[in-house]
């Protein structure tokens, strides 16, 4: 099984690791060796983390999508990444990607591509890093009826908002930790300003509720108009200052029934299991008909947890293939209304 990797970033650097140490266990879950082709990066003279054999190095992403099974896209931003995933699926292979941007803009332009192909499109690690959140709301509780998903999908903003509130950083210094320990974005406005998070949650409610969301339908507020004044005075009143992305069902003023999708600084009370959410991890809650109450948690950023997603599907849709089947498809749309903020 051939494997291609676009990207050798924070997570593209993870995903290579685990490919080549844990080579043996892979190979025995998938059924069949996975062999690395080659790592597509915008520059081959660049040091690299020394995991990353330099032959395997190309600038050449177009022709090496062409020479895989499964490509792996972990390079984000829209293009390249949207013209080199449709090129892998014409050419018939399975992929991979951790691209919340993409899926969030043009998720449905990717999701007909693959079901037309007829090949796998995973994508666990574009939401919550390593937390299984993508396949229990796409297979898991597909049969049930969801009402409601609520929760923490930014690692960065997590931490800054944690580090402001304990240790009483700006957020300027925040956001520069953050950075240098691999959540951040490469633009970290996408962290504060709320574009990650509402990308994330664009994705989550497609998923849960069978229609189309995209980031343009998401309402949204960062956290950078918070100061620490903010910070502090929510922790006086017994709150917690938490970047909040929820997506429910809601009701047109007519009538109509549609889903509402936002993210926004909201004040979690000290008790909420949200507001024990620490540093750069994550947490969702899934309020569904039947399940009930469910609550994912996990580290939802950073190179490794993020590789971790990525793996978990490379053998997935690997394994698809070695046993001449895929996974679920995208068609099934229910095609509900998105609403304005105020619908809700
Ligand atoms: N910048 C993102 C975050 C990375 O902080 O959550 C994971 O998607």
């Amino acid at each position: 099984m051939r494997v291609a990797v676009l990207g050798c970033g924070v997570v593209g650097t993870q995903v290579v690791r685990l490919l080549t140490t844990q080579a043996d266990d892979l190979a025995a879950r998938v059924g069949a060796p996975l062999q690395l082709v080659g790592v597509a990066v915008r520059d081959t003279s660049v040091e690299r983390d020394p995991v990353v054999d330099p032959a395997l190095l190309t600038a050449d992403a177009e022709g090496l999508v062409t020479r895989a099974d499964v490509v792996v896209e972990v390079m984000g931003g829209i293009e390249p990444a949207r013209g080199l995933i449709l090129r892998a699926i014409e050419h018939g292979a399975a992929v991979v990607t951790a691209n919340k941007a993409l899926l969030a803009q043009d998720g449905p332009t990717l999701y007909a591509a693959a079901d037309a192909a007829g090949v796998d499109l995973y994508f666990e690690a574009a939401v919550a890093g390593a937390i299984p959140i993508v396949r229990p709301v796409r297979e898991s509780l597909v049969g049930d009826r969801i009402r409601r998903v609520l929760g923490i999908v930014n690692g960065t903003t997590n931490y800054v908002l944690d580090k402001m509130a304990t240790e009483g950083l700006d957020l300027e210094q925040a956001v520069k930790e953050a950075q240098a320990l691999g959540y951040a974005e490469a633009d970290p406005t996408a962290d504060v300003e709320g574009y990650d998070a509402a990308a994330k949650a664009a994705i989550l409610a497609s998923l849960a509720f069978h229609t189309r969301v995209s980031l343009d339908d998401v309402d949204r507020e960062g956290i950078t108009a918070l100061t620490a004044d903010d910070v502090a005075w929510a922790a006086r009143t017994g709150h917690v200052l938490k970047l909040l992305a929820i997506a429910e069902r809601g009701e047109a003023e007519d009538g109509t029934p549609g889903v509402q999708v936002r993210v926004h600084p909201a004040l979690v009370p000290a008790s909420h299991p949200l507001a024990g959410v620490r540093g750069a991890f994550n947490a969702v809650f899934v309020e569904a008909e039947a399940a009930g109450e469910l609550m994912f948690y996990g580290r939802g950023a950073g190179g490794a947890p993020t590789a971790s997603a990525v793996l978990g599907d490379v053998v997935s849709v690997a394994r698809h293939r070695v046993l001449g089947g895929r996974g679920p498809v995208e068609s099934s749309y229910a095609d509900l209304p998105v609403l304005p903020a105020e619908a809700a």
